[in-house]
């Protein structure tokens, strides 16, 4: 085996979601998969953005947007959301939604979780705008989760990996984390 250079272009496998946005009053969907919790306390969650992208606009005009997480009875409907802008077609029928505290934040009733966001802070990238939220309010059903947090074993979630474009499931449980690594056998 040898350990080579490889086009620098690469991806680690990514949490597939769906951001939810109102434009000019109405519901957006939009899939995105460069998503990654940024803040424990408060809560916070960063979602890079295509600056072209219908989403990016209802970003900026509300300050609000949501997260959602589909399970896989939605992936077609997911990658749908990923494939077609709402300025060429309205998305705005294709899931169920309501809104939360923010009144500006459509969450998809379709998806087992959606976390409500209020902008805090635009990262302007090269491509993108990285918009990091507060995560001010999540809805989950009660089913899917375990002591009161999110059972991904029941949700089913989705994972993309890139540059192959292939959607993936969760795979089996191998350990506890923040416990196994004591088992680790130091020699000093
Ligand atoms: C699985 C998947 C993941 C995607 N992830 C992102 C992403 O993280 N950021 C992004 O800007 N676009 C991403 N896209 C592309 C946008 O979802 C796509 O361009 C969409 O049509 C934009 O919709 P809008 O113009 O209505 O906002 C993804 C597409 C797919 C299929």
């Amino acid at each position: 085996m040898n350990r080579i250079s490889i086009e620098k272009n690469v991806y680690i496998p990514m949490p597939v979601t769906i951001v939810g946005a109102n434009v000019e009053g109405k519901p957006n969907f939009m899939t995105a998969v460069w998503v990654s919790r940024v803040n424990s306390n408060p809560p916070m969650i960063a979602v890079a953005i295509g600056k072209e992208h219908y989403t990016s606009k209802g970003i900026f005009e509300n300050n609000t947007f949501s997260i959602n997480v589909p399970a896989q009875d939605l992936l077609v409907e997911t990658d749908y959301c990923g494939l077609i802008s709402g300025k060429e077609r309205d998305k705005s029928q294709l899931f169920e939604f309501c809104y939360g505290v923010t009144g500006t934040a459509p969450m998809i009733k379709d998806c087992p979780i959606s976390m409500e966001c209020k902008l805090v802070q635009t990262v302007e990238l090269p491509d993108n705008h990285l918009f990091i939220g507060e995560i001010v309010r999540v809805a989950a059903y009660d089913f899917f989760l375990r002591g009161g947090s999110p059972d991904y074993k029941k949700i089913h979630p989705l994972l993309m990996t890139l540059p192959d474009s292939n959607y993936w499931s969760l795979g089996e449980h191998i350990g506890d984390a923040h416990k196994i690594g004591k088992f680790m056998k130091v020699n000093v």
